[in-house]
């Protein structure tokens, strides 16, 4: 299958499942319902929950029952996206196309949807319908890789620090954007249900395709000239060249990691390919 055509039925799926569980914008406070479902419903790529879903597909499980859990953690991927732009982080004016959260209902507002969208992706899991055991192993995942020693410590070294320190640069990258694609797919492997061993390899795939994430993130935004002082990123520290060369060499690691599940690992394989390949084919 051609893999546009996966990541676009898919999202669709995921639009659709998101748009049924937010609140509607009519419940009171109307504002609050109406910032979340802005900037929840716009043209993310879904990457996160694609990999949920993909990777619990891989191991066999049936797409329906993972849906709860990918659309929690595309909500709070959201979170992290709103606060990333508030003024005092990254200070930006457009986020997926359109006005940044703050810019459209202002600081306030921004902060508490950022802390709605947490909270509600909690609650999703709560009732998304796994046993209790997978349940509290979901919650331990997602909350260690967007924590203090996950996501948010990634940000709070990533706002403080200025110095071009290489072991620095991958602490950022593997913890703001790493940690969480990689408990995506550790998310959707548990759920279904894989082996230790089979745990270990989608492990070190989701430490791959997390970095190389990033790298390549960099080096679009590095293209498209963005105006952010002095940011710590892979082609500030290695260059261009050496930037793109890392993300290659991440890719087909993440790649090698799929031997053991041979065919079955298909979409995992383009998945990873497409991360490393999108700063070349014009995609964001
Ligand atoms: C952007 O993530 C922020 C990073 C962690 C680099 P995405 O590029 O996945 O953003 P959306 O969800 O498609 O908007
Ligand atoms: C965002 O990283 C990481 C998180 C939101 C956790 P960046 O600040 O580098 O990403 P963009 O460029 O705003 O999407
Ligand atoms: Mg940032
Ligand atoms: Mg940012």
């Amino acid at each position: 299958m051609d893999l546009n055509k996966y990541l676009f039925k898919k999202r669709g799926i995921i639009n659709e499942a998101l748009d049924k569980y937010l609140p509607s914008e009519n419940e009171y406070p109307q504002i609050l319902h109406e910032a979340m479902r802005y900037s929840v419903l716009s043209s993310g790529k879904r990457l996160r929950p694609i990999l949920t879903i993909a990777t619990y597909e891989t191991i066999g499980g049936k797409q329906e029952e993972v849906i709860p859990i990918s659309c929690a953690i595309e909500l709070i991927h959201t979170y992290s996206l709103i606060h990333d732009d508030l003024p005092s982080l990254d200070n930006d004016d457009y986020r997926r196309g359109k006005e940044t959260c703050h810019r459209k209902y202002g600081e306030a507002i921004a902060i508490l949807t950022g802390d709605a969208l947490l909270t509600f992706g909690f609650k999703l899991i709560s009732s998304s319908g796994f046993n209790p055991s997978l349940l509290i192993k979901t919650i331990d995942e997602l909350s260690s890789a967007i924590g203090t020693r996950g996501m948010i410590g990634g940000q709070a070294v990533d706002v403080t620090t200025t110095e071009a320190n290489p072991s620095v640069l991958q602490y950022i990258h593997t913890h703001k954007t790493g940690a969480l694609i990689c408990a995506s797919v550790r998310i959707g492997a548990i759920l279904a249900g894989c082996s230790t061993q089979e745990l270990t390899h989608l492990t070190q795939y989701g430490e791959c395709i997390g970095l190389a994430f990033q790298i390549v993130d960099d080096m679009m935004d590095e293209r498209c000239d963005k105006k952010r002082g002095k940011r710590l990123t892979y082609p500030v520290v290695y260059g261009v060249k050496e930037a793109e060369r890392r993300a290659r060499e991440l890719g087909n690691n993440a790649i090698l990691q799929l031997e053991i599940f041979g065919g079955r690992a298909k979409i995992l394989r383009e998945i990873a390919r497409f991360i490393v390949d999108r700063a070349y084919k014009g995609s964001s």
